[in-house]
C-alpha cells in the first residue's frame, strides 16, 4: 500500500517511521514533511492547512490511505473532503474533531454524559466573565479560549488582576481571533498529568501505552508553556488500577457519547488527564496524536501500524489484538534558543547520523530542512532525540548521551526530562 501523511513535525516523522516498519507499505508520501522525513518519504511542498491543495495532491498520487496528523486540517474538515473524493483516511471527520476544536463543545459533552472534568462556566461577554471570577474568588483561575490557539489559549491566572487581563485579551482585544470569541472559565485542578493516546473506530477504544509530557520551556517546570520539551513512556504514575478506572469512567463513555451524538470518532483520540485527589479527570481532548508523545509511544508498538489503520477504517478494531513492547522510551527535545518566543533558524546541525545514531536511539526531526546534504534548523522545536531501554532510567541515559553528540548554535534542551517520573 502507498500512504500519504499530512503534516511535517516530529510527530509525523514518528508516524512515518512506524509506517516504514510495516510489511504492508510500499511507498510513503508526506506533505509538507521536513528534512528528516525526506529520507523516508517523498515530500511535497503543500501546507497541512491547505485542504484543497492536499486533496489535489492525493488525486495526483492516488495513495491507498491518507493519514491526517495535525489538528488544524482535521478541525477544518480535510478528512471529510478526502472521503468525498473517495479516499480512505486515518483521522476524525470535522464533526468529531470538534472535540479538540471547541472547548465549549467538549466541556458540554462531558457535563451531559457525566465524564469527570473541572467544573466550569462559558462566557461571550467580558463583564459577565469577570464578575463570575470575582464572585468565585478562587485562584489560580483557569481561563481558556474555545478554539484552537497553537497551545497558547490557556491562561492560569494567579490573581484577580491577571484573570481580568486574560478575559479582556480574549473577549475584548481579540488576541486569539475567533478562537477566543467564547471562553471557558474553569476550576483549577491539581495532580500529576498523564497523556493517554487511544485508537478508536467509533465503537471500540484501545488505549496505547501511557506517557508524560513536559510542557514548560525550562528545568523544574519553569518558563513558558511550549508544544512539549520532552516525553517518557510508559508513565509510571498511571497504574493498572487507574487505567481501569479511566476506561470505565472516561474512555468508553467518551466514545459512546460521541457515537450517540451522531459524531463517531475514528482515529487517535488524545486524553489529557490529571490524576486529582478525587480521581482522574479530563483536562482536555485532542483529536490526534500528541507531539512529542507520539515519538515515545509508537516505538513501543509491536503490531503492524497498517493493520491498525485498516481495522479502524473498516470499523473492526474489536477483532484486532494490539501488542506493545514492555520497554521504556524517552524523548528529549532540542529546541532553538529563545523558543517558544523569538528564535533564529538556518543553523547547521552537526552530529546527526543518517542511520539513526547508535543502537536504540532515533532522532525525530521536528523543524529541520535538508539543503545541499546538510541539515539546517527550521523551527522552534528542532529534534526529538529518542531512546528505548529496558527501563526508564536506561532510556533516559541513552537519550541524553545521544543529545550530547548533536549540536547547533544556541541549542536548548531540558536536562530533567523524566526526573519527576523516576522520583514518583
Ligand atoms: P490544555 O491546553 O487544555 O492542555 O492546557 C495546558 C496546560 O494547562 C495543561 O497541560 C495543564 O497543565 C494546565 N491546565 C489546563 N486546565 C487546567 C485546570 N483546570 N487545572 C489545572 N491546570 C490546568
Ligand atoms: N504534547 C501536547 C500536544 O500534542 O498537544
Amino acid at each position: 500500500m502507498n500512504v500519504l501523511v499530512i503534516g511535517g513535525g516530529g510527530r509525523e516523522h514518528a508516524i512515518i517511521m512506524a509506517l516504514a516498519k510495516s510489511g504492508k507499505v510500499d511507498k510513503l508520501y508526506c506533505a509538507p514533511g521536513n528534512g528528516g522525513i525526506s529520507k523516508y518519504a517523498e515530500c511535497h511542498p503543500v501546507k497541512a492547512t491547505d485542504i484543497e491543495g492536499c486533496v489535489e495532491l492525493a488525486k495526483k498520487l492516488q495513495p491507498d490511505y491518507v493519514f491526517v496528523a495535525p489538528d488544524d486540517p482535521l478541525v477544518l474538515g480535510m478528512v471529510d473532503r478526502l472521503n468525498e473524493e473517495g479516499f480512505k483516511t486515518f483521522g476524525p471527520r470535522a464533526n468529531a474533531a470538534i472535540l479538540e476544536g471547541s472547548k465549549v463543545f467538549s466541556k458540554a459533552l462531558m457535563k451531559k454524559y457525566g465524564i469527570p472534568t473541572a467544573a466550569y462556566e462559558t462566557f461571550t461577554e467580558a463583564d459577565k466573565a469577570i464578575s463570575y471570577i470575582n464572585q468565585q474568588n478562587s485562584y489560580p483561575a483557569v481561563i481558556k479560549c474555545d478554539g484552537l490557539a497553537l497551545g497558547k489559549g490557556v491562561i492560569i491566572a494567579k490573581d484577580f488582576e491577571e484573570a481580568k487581563a486574560a478575559v479582556n485579551s480574549m473577549l475584548l482585544d481579540g488576541k486569539f481571533g475567533k478562537s477566543g470569541s467564547e471562553i471557558v472559565v474553569e476550576e483549577f485542578m491539581t495532580g500529576p498529568e498523564v497523556t493517554v493516546l487511544a485508537f478508536t473506530d467509533g465503537k471500540t477504544v484501545k488505549p496505547m501505552v501511557s506517557s508524560m509530557d513536559h510542557k514548560r520551556a525550562y528545568d523544574n517546570d519553569e518558563g513558558l508553556n511550549t508544544g512539549g520539551m520532552g516525553t517518557i513512556a510508559p508513565n509510571p504514575l498511571y497504574t493498572k488500577k487507574i487505567a481501569d478506572e479511566c476506561m470505565e469512567k472516561i474512555f468508553m463513555p467518551t466514545i459512546k457519547a460521541m457515537a450517540s451524538e451522531g459524531r463517531p470518532f475514528k482515529g487517535c483520540l488524545y486524553f489529557g488527564l490529571m490524576l486529582t485527589p478525587k480521581g482522574p479527570k479530563v483536562i482536555e481532548y485532542n483529536c490526534r496524536f500528541g507531539d512529542p508523545e507520539t515519538q515515545v509511544v509508537l516505538p513501543l508498538l509491536k503490531t503492524d501500524m497498517m493493520d491498525i489503520i485498516t481495522a479502524i477504517w473498516e470499523e473492526k478494531l474489536d477483532s484486532l489484538d494490539i501488542e506493545w513492547s514492555d520497554k521504556a522510551c524517552a524523548c528529549v527535545v532540542m529546541a532553538s534558543g529563545g523558543y517558544p518566543e523569538k528564535y533564529e533558524t538556518g543553523k547547521e546541525i552537526s552530529g546527526l547520523d543518517d542511520m539513526g545514531q547508535t543502537e536504540n536511539v532515533f532522532v525525530y526531526h521536528a523543524g529541520t530542512r535538508l539543503e545541499e546534504g546538510k541539515f539546517l534548523t527550521a523551527g522552534g522545536r528542532v529534534l526529538g532525540v529518542t531512546a528505548t531501554g529496558d527501563d526508564l532510567q536506561s532510556a533516559l541515559d541513552t537519550a541524553y548521551k545521544a543529545v550530547k553528540t548533536i549540536s547547533f548554535e544556541k541549542a536548548h534542551y531540558r536536562t530533567d526530562i523524566g526526573k519527576r517520573a523516576l522520583n514518583k
